[in-house]
């Protein structure tokens, strides 16, 4: 396990991050949506750094498999409670590899005829991508490698650690 990017970066990143959103939604109040479990830790960073009003709820898609690549077929776990017609949503996901997952959650929201829908993601591994997706803001661009931490599991171990960390497991 080696530390791809250390606490103090997260936290640095995500400040400028809630500040470039908080700028764009100006007056809204947007309602953020974290995709379980993987971001759980990164909205709860995220929306402190917010200060301004916005209202969270949280949904979770699986992806068949427990490994480290999915199949990319995609499966409603949470539906959210929230009624977003006409509001402002922002997707809160802790990484984005094939773009896969994003692409449904994006197809699935706009059903509900939001105003808007954006994503919010920590890391992008944008060398993966399989479908073109447009994610508004980003974290961190990474390589392909499997990472752990913050939040994102291997197996379900590793999301407590409060960096991102490369898993060669
Ligand atoms: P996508 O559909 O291929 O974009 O995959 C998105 C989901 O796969 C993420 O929300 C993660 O749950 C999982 N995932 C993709 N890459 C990694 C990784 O490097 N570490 C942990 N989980 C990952
Ligand atoms: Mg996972």
């Amino acid at each position: 396990m080696k530390v791809l990017i250390s606490e103090k970066r997260i936290a640095e990143r995500i400040k400028s991050l809630a500040q470039e959103v908080r700028a764009d939604y100006k007056d809204e109040v947007p309602i953020f949506i974290g995709i379980l479990k993987g971001s759980f830790i990164f909205m709860a960073d995220l929306v402190r750094e917010y200060r301004a009003e916005c209202e969270l709820d949280f949904m979770a898609v699986a992806s068949y498999g427990a490994g480290k690549s999915g199949t990319g077929v995609i499966r409603m776990v949470k539906d959210i409670g929230a009624n977003i017609r006409k509001r402002h949503v922002l997707v809160v996901e802790d990484i984005i590899d094939t773009g896969l997952t994003s692409n449904y959650i994006r197809q699935y929201l706009a059903l509900r005829q939001p105003k808007s829908i954006e994503f919010v993601a920590l890391l992008d591994k944008h060398k993966a991508r399989k479908i073109d997706i447009n994610i508004k803001y980003t974290g961190f661009k990474i390589p392909t490698n499997f990472v752990v931490g913050y939040g994102l599991d291997y197996g379900e171990r590793y999301r407590q650690l409060p960096y991102v960390a490369i898993c060669d497991d």
